[in-house]
């Protein structure tokens, strides 16, 4: 049977994937972030998964107010990255896993979550760039990739506890997929940052760091946390950070199984306007 062996988390700043793809990683203002993820880079060589299964945000770039789907899930052979405005980043296409994502699509639903399903969509910064983070500048990418896209753009967003229980619902899903596969789930966006109004610029490193402890160590009262403190004390789009309980709520110790080993933990201000997180938590 397939399982999860370990998640990953991490902020997906657009500057990030700027400044590789132009050639700016030496500079000391990006040395600071990239060294956060040398261990990371070395870390997924030693543990390539036979899948990731990427919980991301698009912002509105292959949705719009035209179309608002809560959870997408990607059940295409493959993903293009985006034309965010300035051309796509040149990265590999993201090749799918139509098989195990149909099931998990199928088994979720089945457990009472409404997914859509999305058969042509091209991913954004939300997706690549963490890829990018981990897998550093390679032809193709380690191994096939299921894009799950949240959506904490436009109100209403999904709540951190219906994050946490859906992230249960699909760690069920994987394991009842009948073929050997090492699952790796991640959890993407955040921490602080707000872009817009009187606050824009917001970072607030004592949240992000209590919500980086919790995460670790008690992600089932960390779920009960209402969006809208999200909101006040991480920012407008702080809210990011609910995508990173899908990923924990995938962990084994939350169905009754021993505690994940630490692997990584990087915490930086700033890069851009965000604060970068980063944390690697594997089942053992
Ligand atoms: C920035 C961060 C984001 O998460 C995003 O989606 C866009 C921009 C920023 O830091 O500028
Ligand atoms: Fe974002």
């Amino acid at each position: 049977m397939a399982h999860i062996s370990s998640s990953v988390y991490t902020s997906h700043i657009p500057a990030i994937g700027a400044a590789l793809d132009l050639g700016k990683t030496h500079e000391a203002y990006w040395q600071r972030v990239f060294q956060g993820y040398e261990f990371s880079k070395q870390w997924m060589k030693e543990h390539k998964p036979d899948v990731i299964f990427l919980v991301f945000n698009d912002h509105a770039t292959a949705f719009s107010l035209d179309m608002i789907p809560t959870f997408a899930i990607g059940t295409a052979a493959e993903f293009k990255p985006a034309d965010e405005g300035w051309g796509p980043r040149p990265v590999p296409k993201v090749i799918g896993h139509p098989e195990l994502a149909s099931h998990i699509a199928q088994s979720v639903i089945q457990q009472d979550f409404d997914l859509t399903i999305v058969n042509k969509m091209d991913v954004d910064h939300g997706l690549t760039v963490p890829l990018s983070l981990l897998c550093g500048q390679p032809q193709a990418w380690p191994c096939p990739v299921i894009p799950f896209a949240v959506n904490v753009v436009q109100y209403p967003v999904p709540s951190g506890q219906r994050c946490f229980n859906l992230g249960q619902a699909i760690r069920r899903a994987v394991e009842s997929f009948d073929e050997d596969l090492n699952v790796q789930i991640w959890g993407t966006g955040g921490m602080s940052h707000q872009l817009q109004g009187p606050r824009a610029g917001l970072i607030n490193k004592e949240f992000d760091s209590a919500f980086l402890d919790q995460l670790i160590a008690d992600p089932a009262a960390l779920a009960q946390k209402p969006h809208i403190d999200y909101v006040r004390e991480a920012g407008s789009e702080g809210i990011e950070l609910v995508m990173w309980l899908i990923a924990r709520g995938a962990m084994a110790d939350v169905a009754g199984g021993k505690p994940p080993r630490m692997a990584h933990r990087f915490y930086h201000v700033p890069a851009s306007n965000t604060a970068v997180g980063h944390l690697i938590l594997e089942n053992t």
